[in-house]
């Protein structure tokens, strides 16, 4: 199995390192260089492992960003060949502010198993595996899934929580959710972390939905699927330069809704590494000179869910 422990360990490194160079960032009002800083430690960290890698989701194309482009190859060669999925910092204005939240991510998979798509935004849905799978759907409209989510979780409409960005472009359903009496859970960035708050009822959250960044979707969705539950995702192809990458790319059906399957198949792992403390994981934590790192680690080929903390030393 190319996924094994190894590289696991190793993905572990890469978004520790990248979480641990935006550390410094963090309050600096500064979120192009705190993302250019993870930017860079990832795609150095990638480059020393060996394995064949190419970025299907990640940050534009060659042509308009020195970030981890779609298409860059990654790594140092070997036998090993995997498609990736990169977030170097989740969550800038995070970072910049000082908020919660802010992450480090990757998830990788076997060649050819990762869904190859443009950087462009994403209706999302996601719910617990607690839910029958045809309960809810993208194609349902708001108040069906909310009535099928209430029934199927046994639960009165009023203690149902959906989680979704704070964007005037929610403004109908944020509206449409509160004359329902349900539950909302504003963020003001990182859905992520959103649609991971559908895995554990710690996190109170029955559905996540809306409309956010596509990479995010996908990543999330990798992640999603090791703890078994259900997500759906349809890309928002809206101006010509997004058409006919996405063309480009052999995406011949602009409006197709993909399950969680399309969207990543087989064995992955996927990495969240704390750089502000949040929901899913504290963030980095310096002290003498030490730095504590907390890591979101899934592997769907051994149901592997956990959290990794690990103690590195901070460069002077
Ligand atoms: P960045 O870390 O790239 O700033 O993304 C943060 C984020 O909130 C994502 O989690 C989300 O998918 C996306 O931005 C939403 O985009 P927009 O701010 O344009 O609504």
């Amino acid at each position: 199995m190319a996924l094994n422990k190894e590289l696991i360990d190793q993905i572990i490194t890469v978004t520790s390192k990248a979480a641990i160079s935006c550390h410094k960032f963090v309050g600096k009002n500064d979120k192009k260089s705190a993302d250019k800083a993870a930017t860079d430690t990832m795609r150095n960290e990638i480059n020393k492992l060996k394995l064949n890698g190419e970025v299907v989701i990640g940050e534009g194309e060659l042509d308009e960003a020195p970030m981890l482009y779609i298409g860059e190859k990654l790594g140092s060669g070997g036998n090993i060949n995997i498609d990736i999925a990169v977030d170097p910092l989740e969550g800038t204005n995070f970072v910049a502010k000082n908020l919660p939240g802010a992450l480090s991510v990757i998830s990788v998979a076997e060649k050819g198993n990762l869904f190859n798509a443009p950087e462009t935004y994403m209706d999302k849905l996601a719910v617990s595996k607690k839910v029958p799978y045809d309960a809810t759907d993208l194609d349902f409209s708001l108040e069906k899934n909310i009535k099928n989510l209430a029934d199927s979780l046994n639960k009165d409409i009023s203690n149902i929580t959906a989680c979704l960005l704070d964007r005037p472009r929610h403004f109908e359903i944020i509206k449409k959710l509160k004359n329902m009496n349900v539950n909302t859970k504003l963020i003001s960035d990182g859905d992520v972390s959103g649609a991971l708050m559908v895995t554990d009822d710690k996190y109170n959250v029955d559905i996540f939905l809306g409309v956010g960044g596509g990479p995010e979707g996908v990543l999330a969705a990798s992640a999603i699927d090791a703890y078994g539950c259900k997500f759906q995702g349809r890309f928002i192809f809206d101006n010509e330069r997004h058409i006919s990458r996405a063309k480009k790319m052999g995406i011949q059906d602009l409006k197709k809704k993909y399950d969680l399957k399309e969207i990543i198949k087989g064995d992955s792992i996927f990495c969240a590494t704390g750089v502000t403390d949040g929901d899913l994981v504290k963030g980095i934590n310096v002290k003498d000179n030490k730095c504590f790192t907390e890591t979101l680690v899934t592997h769907k080929g051994s149901n592997m869910c956990k959290i990794v903390s690990r103690q590195d030393t901070i460069k002077t």
